[in-house]
């Protein structure tokens, strides 16, 4: 189970340093989304706030962004960001109410969806947020594609004495295959404009520097299901497992993102089973 307990302000700095693998796969997703000036864009999940910055470059001064997030030391991050059109906020996925029915152009999670452990309730808001024929771009970690990483801490934790405490998912916890994020895209009253999964090589230079990316992008859960003592203890022999792939380019691991773009369709699937 995720929880938002665990933030720290180390690991919320750690995040602003070491998520360049976010930034620049959200690049592509705000491309994909087609950002034009003057639009109203919402982040959803926004951590720290740099791809929501990016997002308020690309709307220009006559558009605005806003990025919420439920962890008020990331969301400290964020507001120290100085754009004019760029506006921060804690808030969280499934409840937007802080926002009127069809005001954003644009909504996107990136790197969010799959810590969610329910995804209705987070699309049917960014549904009603959106204006007809605003789009929702959403990256998220594949469940058919599992990342290179998932596989290596997955290796571990079967191992006795981790395998007596289940851990749910190695990495992120409530991943989706496409098939199943389009049919909740469409359930929601969107159509799916565009869905595929991207894989990206990263480098790493040690280790170390892998558990500090894992334990900042999940806001201290990695591993969070088991004993702190024997969290400890798996986390050094993940680092073992990672020197061992250690080469001339680092450690090279790769992650396979689904990529989904899908628009608001008008009226909602109520208001047509009911008219
Ligand atoms: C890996 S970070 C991605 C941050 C940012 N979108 C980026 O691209 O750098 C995941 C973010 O999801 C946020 N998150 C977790 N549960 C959430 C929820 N229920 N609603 C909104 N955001 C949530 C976390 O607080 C965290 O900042």
């Amino acid at each position: 189970m995720t929880t938002l307990a665990l933030d720290t302000p180390v690991l919320a700095r750690q995040y602003e340093d070491l998520s360049d693998k976010q930034y620049n796969h959200g690049k592509l997703l705000l491309g994909d989304l087609g950002l034009g000036r003057g639009q109203r864009v919402l982040d959803v999940g926004c951590g720290t706030g740099r791809l929501t910055e990016y997002a308020a470059g690309l709307v220009g001064e006559e558009g605005w962004v806003v990025g919420v997030d439920p962890l008020p030391l990331r969301v400290e991050i964020a507001k120290r960001r100085g754009a004019a059109n760029l506006l921060f906020r804690e808030g969280r996925s499934e409840n937007l109410r802080d926002f009127p029915a069809d005001s954003f152009d644009a909504v996107f999670l990136n790197s969010v969806f799959h810590w969610l452990p329910e995804k209705a309730g987070s699309l049917a808001e960014a549904y009603r947020v959106l204006k007809p024929g605003g789009r929702l771009g959403i990256s998220t970690a594949s469940r058919e594609r599992p990342h290179a990483l998932e596989r290596i801490v997955q290796s571990v934790v079967e191992r006795p004495p981790y395998a007596a405490h289940p851990v749910v998912s190695a990495t992120t916890p409530y991943k989706v295959t496409s098939a199943e994020l389009a049919a909740l895209l469409e359930r929601a009253g969107f159509r799916v404009r565009s869905l595929e999964i991207r894989s990206f090589v990263d480098h790493f230079d040690n280790p170390a520097t892998v558990i500090d990316f894992s334990r900042s992008s999940s806001f201290g859960n990695f591993l969070g299901t088991l004993p702190a003592a024997l969290r400890a203890s798996a986390i050094e022999e993940i680092k073992s497992e990672l020197a061992k792939l250690r080469g001339p380019e680092g450690i090279v691991l790769t992650r396979n993102l689904i990529f989904a773009v899908a628009e608001k369709l008008d009226p909602s699937p109520t208001t047509r089973s009911t008219t």
